[in-house]
Formats: structure tokens, C-alpha cells, sequence
């Protein structure tokens, strides 16, 4: 993709390139359902769990509707579940949400608070994709040093993305083309190495699962990438003529969505990486 200068890939104002406003929130939601579906667990069956423990302690971290710990607090109505993100603009009242579930400001990228560090036993970190730039280690140690037990790391891993199509004669351009510019402008490699990383900071890797969306589900996941990659557009894009980045990008998620239309289709996976602190 070219814009009116010529430049080719997503060039990215700086800052979260999505949107917090009720379209994100709900965005977010419905990805929390898909990948429900998808894996069937919120945690790892590998992961032990007391439930009836009020010291069980979990954190998420870059929680941003905290819908993932309200869903946890189904199976552990007991334990301690604290999220955190740098914004907390798409945070529910407190009122209204389980007494057990605590939501707070944290930057991860900064330093941990010193009452914070060591006090869980399953820090849970998902789609991260557009926050990790290039190398996940920093924010990994910061994670570490919240953890007396399990890191879980749910991410889509762009490595594995595919296009499929139900006729080999379909075009495919668009999709191509998208997915080509979504891969140019980061290096996304780290996502298949967590469990490398993982090591490197003293988790011992205990699963390292992936988890391709079967063709049942590939349009709802369409959807809801196109739903972000439109979101990027308006906020992280240039918007400020019908041949700048933003617009032509958003022609080409129209694009996408008409080649899905008729039958053709990336197909991603999740990758998920469970750790153990080893001391
Ligand atoms: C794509 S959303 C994912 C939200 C949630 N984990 C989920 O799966 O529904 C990424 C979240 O990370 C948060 N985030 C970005 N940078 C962060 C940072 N440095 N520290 C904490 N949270 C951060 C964003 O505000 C946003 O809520």
C-alpha cells in the first residue's frame, strides 16, 4: 500500500495506535468471546488453581475492559483478581464489578510497585501485539517480577497467518496485500520465540500451544480484525485527505471484507505460553 507520498506499510503515529472509546470496548469484548471459543479455557488446564482461596492471586495486565478477570471470577469466586492498565478510561464502575475484582492504573513498561512485586501466582497477558516493540524482554521481567507462580501469554501469532480460499481461482489480492501491510512495519517474531524468552527470564515453559481458527470461525475473527485494523486507521493513521494512509487503508479493509465475502480468508492462530517461576 502506497499513500500520497509514496510511502509504502503503515507508518504509525506514536502512542496506542487503537481507539478506547464503546467500539474498542465492545471490539474487545467480542474478541474475549472468540477466543473463548477458540480455546476453550480462560486459564490453562495446566495451571493449578485453588479455588476457594482468598490468598489465590491473579493479575491481567494491559486488561482493558477487565472482561477476561470478570470471566475468571466464574471459576474462582474466591481468589484475589487484580487488573491493571496505563489507561483506565474503558474500566467498568467499581461498583458494578465482582467484589473480588479490582481494577488499577500500571504502566508495565515502568517500574513495579514494590508491594506488587512477587505477590501472584498467575499474571495473564493477551494481545499485545501493537504494545511489544520488536522485543518483548523489558515488559517479560517486568511480568516476572510480579509472579510467585504461572505466566499466561495469549497472543494472535503473525508468523503462521495464512490465506485460504474456497476456490483456487478467487482473488486474493486484497487480503494479501493486507496482511503484507500489517506485517512491514514491526517484527513480530518474538510471538513464536516466548518460550525462548521465557527461559531467558527464569520461566520454566510448561505449554507452548497453537491454536489455528478452524473455517467456522474465520469470518467472526475477520471481522473483528478488520474492526481493529479500522480503528488503527482513524487513530494512528494520516486522515487528512481522501489519498492519505488512513483512507487508502480503510479502502483496503473494504477490500478484504469483499474478497472474505466471497470465500477467501486469512487464517490466523493463537499461540499460548504458560511459564513457572522457577525460584
Ligand atoms: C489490545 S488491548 C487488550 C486488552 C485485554 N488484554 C484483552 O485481551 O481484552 C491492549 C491493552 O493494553 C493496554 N496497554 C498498552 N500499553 C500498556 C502499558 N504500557 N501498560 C499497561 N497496559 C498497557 C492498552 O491500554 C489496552 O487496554
Amino acid at each position: 500500500m502506497a499513500d500520497s507520498n509514496g510511502n509504502t506499510g503503515l507508518m504509525l503515529k506514536a502512542g496506542y495506535p487503537l481507539g478506547r472509546g464503546f467500539d474498542a470496548a465492545a471490539r474487545l469484548n467480542l474478541q474475549h468471546y472468540l477466543f473463548k471459543d477458540l480455546l476453550g479455557y480462560e486459564l490453562h488446564p495446566n495451571i493449578p488453581v485453588r479455588s476457594s482461596d482468598s490468598n489465590f492471586r491473579v493479575a491481567d495486565i494491559g486488561t482493558g475492559t477487565g472482561i477476561w478477570l470478570t470471566a475468571v471470577h466464574q471459576k474462582l469466586p474466591s481468589a484475589q483478581l487484580d487488573g491493571f492498565d496505563n489507561c483506565v478510561d474503558q474500566y467498568p464502575p467499581k461498583e458494578w464489578l465482582p467484589s473480588n475484582v479490582s481494577l488499577q492504573a500500571l504502566d508495565i513498561c515502568e517500574g513495579i510497585p514494590e508491594e506488587l512485586l512477587g505477590k501472584y501466582d498467575v499474571v495473564h497477558v493477551r494481545h499485545f501485539l501493537l504494545v511489544v516493540n520488536d522485543d518483548p524482554l523489558i515488559l517479560l521481567k517486568n511480568l516476572v517480577a510480579l509472579l510467585r507462580g504461572y505466566l499466561q501469554w495469549v497472543e494472535y501469532d503473525p508468523s503462521s497467518v495464512y490465506t485460504d480460499r474456497i476456490d483456487p481461482d478467487l482473488p486474493r489480492t486484497a487480503t494479501e496485500e493486507f496482511l503484507a501491510t500489517i506485517k512491514s512495519r514491526r517484527n513480530y517474531d518474538w510471538v513464536a520465540k516466548l518460550p525462548e524468552y521465557f527461559e531467558m527470564t527464569g520461566l520454566a515453559t510448561s505449554v507452548s500451544a497453537s491454536y489455528p481458527v478452524p473455517p467456522g470461525m474465520r469470518m467472526s475473527f475477520t471481522y473483528v480484525q478488520l474492526l481493529a485494523a479500522e480503528e488503527l486507521s482513524l487513530v494512528a493513521l494520516d486522515n487528512s485527505g481522501p489519498e492519505s494512509s488512513g483512507n487508502v487503508f480503510r479502502r483496503l479493509l473494504n477490500a478484504v471484507f469483499e474478497e472474505s465475502k466471497s470465500g477467501v480468508s486469512m487464517v490466523w492462530s493463537a499461540r499460548v505460553c504458560v511459564g513457572r517461576r522457577r525460584s
